[in-house]
């Protein structure tokens, strides 16, 4: 069987240390005919920990665990966010091209969805055209920073201004999905902002995403209505404990986010020197590239040659655009060799 590689998904190509998930899950199914709370108050504990070291800036506190809404990985924080605030809003204002899982989450709750797109060829926000859309309705809007598929990270201090400048009620979620490669985060703004929910999971650096965990982080009155929308034991005690001990120590999580940056320049330097192939610079664990040939068409070819890649064929502005994940040192060299036969380079 062809063994396929997966860079279509921006998983991550290594593991949580193998000796540490055995003793946990050893230690968890131990505790299985309990109901999982004192699991998840672990969990909550060291992601309040973690993202306390992470918002660290002057005399920053961090939030306290109670502000730590564990969901079933970041989809499920962003459908808890557009839920709880659903009877606030009547739209949800998205900068796209974005992640996907918004506009899906607001249709579903019947909300209107308004794309304002991102700006220039570099991609930022068009803080005008936001402060526009929130003129129409109270709104809850969502800023991926990085951003996906994009890989940059937006001005999202700014954006948070131009929100609490709004004439009408406005919400903000911040999807940091991505944060630990670009080292930046608006979790110290949780202090002073009421309306600002801050989503992360542990799918990308945490290298995790088959476990399905994630966190809505918000000031305390607006995490305790995310709380309390929360389906109880949405996560369950065997994932909760997974993820208690990676947040143990998380230090290969530094590791990973350095293997990524440094195998993501050589992508992306390689991809560059491909014919028809212009790399857009990233802040994350992907690389997105403008492509003289179709996408979709070029996607199919690199997956005739074993490698998947995302491609945009329902979007018409991304019918030129792909998203390649960065793998490790050698998924990078098979990436590489793989575009160059489908583009027809001479080996
Ligand atoms: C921007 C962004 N947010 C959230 C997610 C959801 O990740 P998960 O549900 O695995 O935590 C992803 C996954 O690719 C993403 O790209």
């Amino acid at each position: 069987m062809v063994n396929l590689l997966r860079l279509h998904l921006n998983e991550s190509p290594y593991r949580l240390p193998e000796d540490r998930l055995e003793r946990v899950l050893a230690g968890a199914a131990a505790t299985l005919n309990r109901y999982p709370e004192r699991a998840v108050d672990l969990l909550r504990e060291r992601y309040a920990a973690y993202a306390g070291a992470s918002a660290q800036r002057a005399a920053q506190v961090g939030p306290s665990p109670g502000q730590v809404v564990p969901t079933n990985g970041g989809d499920e924080a962003i459908n808890l966010t557009v839920i709880t605030l659903r009877p606030l809003v009547r739209q949800v204002v998205v900068l796209t091209p974005t992640f996907p899982e918004y506009s899906r989450a607001a249709r579903l709750a019947g909300l209107d969805v308004v794309e304002v797109p991102l700006a220039g060829q570099d991609y930022h926000i068009d803080l005008d055209g936001l402060s526009e859309a929130l003129r129409r309705a109270p709104s809850l809007v969502f800023v991926c920073s990085p951003n996906n598929p994009t890989g940059n990270l937006l001005d999202t201090l700014e954006a948070l201004d131009v929100i609490a400048a709004a004439p009408g009620p406005a919400w903000v979620a911040v999807d940091e999905a991505y944060w630990e490669f670009a080292g930046e985060t608006v979790l110290a703004e949780l202090d002073r902002r009421e309306n600002l929910v801050v989503i992360r999971t542990m799918s990308k650096a945490f290298c995790l995403a088959g476990a399905r965990l994630g966190f809505a982080l918000a000031a305390p009155a607006l995490s305790r209505q995310l709380e309390t929308a929360r389906m109880l034991f949405n996560v369950d005690a065997l994932t909760a404990a997974v993820g208690a001990a990676a947040l143990d120590d998380p230090a290969y999580v530094r590791d990973v986010v350095a293997a990524v940056a440094e195998a993501r320049e050589r992508l992306a330097a390689g991809l560059g020197g491909l014919p028809g192939i212009v790399p857009y610079p990233s802040r994350a664990n992907f690389v997105f590239v403008r492509t003289q040939r179709p996408g979709p068409d070029l996607a199919r070819a690199l997956a005739l040659r074993g490698v998947l890649v995302r491609a945009y064929p329902d979007v018409p502005d991304l019918l030129h655009r792909l998203r390649v994940t960065v793998g490790a040192p050698e998924e990078v060299d098979r990436s590489l060799s793989a575009f160059a036969d489908a583009l027809g380079v001479p080996g």
